[in-house]
């Protein structure tokens, strides 16, 4: 059998080798670190993804050892291939930069400034995008768009106007699940993510559209408003299920397990698909045969409190204003850890102000 002949690409002065077939993206992948672009639409596990959202565009400034003239147009490295003796340049050229800059503009357009309430807050690709990406200001005038509510089942909880339309929930809906129930409807500003008919997403796998969703458009129901993320701590566990391979990510506080998710790996994405039972049903430490803590990004707000005997900041405001500062409100006279009797995990909705404990009383 004849092997797959090998091409050279340049990506922002470093050669690789690759396969032919290869996107500039994956090639890229393989030197990693910031010269890899974003890519907020493409996914590797799902066929047919990419293409939407531009945020992983490239400079090729030498098309090809045979063809070396450059590319006219920024091109979609998640969708263009490498040839070989091509040259590309990422963070290197001052046109992708501006443009991934005009991108993240064009993605928050419409995308609500929620942060502080959504779930996502803390392991949202757009919240990171905007950050290393962004710019401070908007050129957009006009009122974001709004949508009529939609439930789309007891689990999954559906934010249309934090939607980016990247289409990876649709793909993952049809590939993993005997029938895909929801989809993109209309075009232009009016698209939007329906079930249509209103129907529920119920099958075994679907929950897996919450862990590629990008933003805070997808959130786990049984997750959703009790904890921070930052503030849980993830583990590895196992457990024999006869549906999927049963490895997955724990997000624990204290012996409470408060949400089940995929594993991911360093570019963000599912390593195994996991089903519904062992994402929504197997919520107490029992159910599972922990490995070890996650190893998580020391750059992710994650990992914040997970060092051993951090050092503790100095509070300077009062040496800078000469004064102890006026709060406004100390949220820890307002809410502080739940009450003893409440294991925020296992109640039903979101968490409320009444299951907190309250020191003044
Ligand atoms: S709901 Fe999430 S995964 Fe689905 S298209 Fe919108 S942003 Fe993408
Ligand atoms: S990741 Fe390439 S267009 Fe979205």
């Amino acid at each position: 059998m004849s092997e797959t002949p090998k091409l050279k690409v340049t990506i922002d002065n470093i050669t690789v080798e690759v396969p032919a077939g290869t996107s500039i993206l994956n090639a890229a992948r393989q030197i990693g670190g910031d010269v890899t672009p974003p890519a907020m639409c493409y996914y590797s596990k799902l066929e047919g993804s990419g293409g939407k959202c531009r945020t992983c565009l490239v400079e090729v400034s030498k098309g090809s050892e045979k063809d070396p003239r450059p590319m006219p147009k920024l091109v979609a490295s998640c969708r263009t291939n490498v040839m070989d003796g091509m040259e590309v340049k990422s963070i290197t050229s001052e046109k992708v930069l501006d443009a991934r800059k005009g991108v993240v503009e064009f993605l928050l357009l419409n995308h609500p400034l929620d942060c502080p309430v959504c779930d996502q807050a803390g392991e949202c690709d757009l919240q990171d995008l905007s950050y290393e990406h962004g710019d401070a200001g908007t050129r957009y005038e006009f009122n974001r768009r709004t949508f009529d509510k939609e439930d789309i089942g007891d689990k999954i909880q559906l934010h249309m106007t934090r939607c980016i339309l990247c289409y990876r929930c649709v793909f993952t809906a049809e590939q993993l699940t005997q029938r895909r129930e929801h989809g993109i409807l209309d075009r232009g500003d009016k698209s939007e993510i329906s079930t249509l008919l209103g129907k529920s997403l119920d099958n075994e796998f679907i929950g897996n559209v919450i862990d590629v969703c990008p933003v805070g458009a997808l959130t786990d129901k049984t997750f959703r408003f009790k904890n921070r993320v930052w503030f849980t701590k993830p583990v590895d566990a196992h457990r024999d299920c006869p549906t999927c391979k049963g490895k997955v990510r724990l997000w624990m506080r204290g012996d409470e397990v408060y949400r089940v998710t995929a594993r991911k790996d360093e570019w963000n994405e599912v390593e195994d698909w996991i089903c519904n039972t062992c994402r929504f049903d197997k919520k107490e430490v029992k159910d599972w045969v922990i490995e070890g803590p996650s190893k998580i990004s020391r750059h992710s707000v994650i990992s914040q409190n997970h060092y051993v005997n951090p050092a503790k900041t100095q509070n300077v405001l009062p040496e800078v204003i000469g004064k102890d500062p006026k709060l406004l409100m100390d949220i820890h006279t307002i809410s502080d850890v739940n009450r003893p009797e409440i294991e925020l995990s296992r109640i039903d909705g979101p968490a409320h102000s009444d299951d907190f404990e309250k020191k003044d009383k």
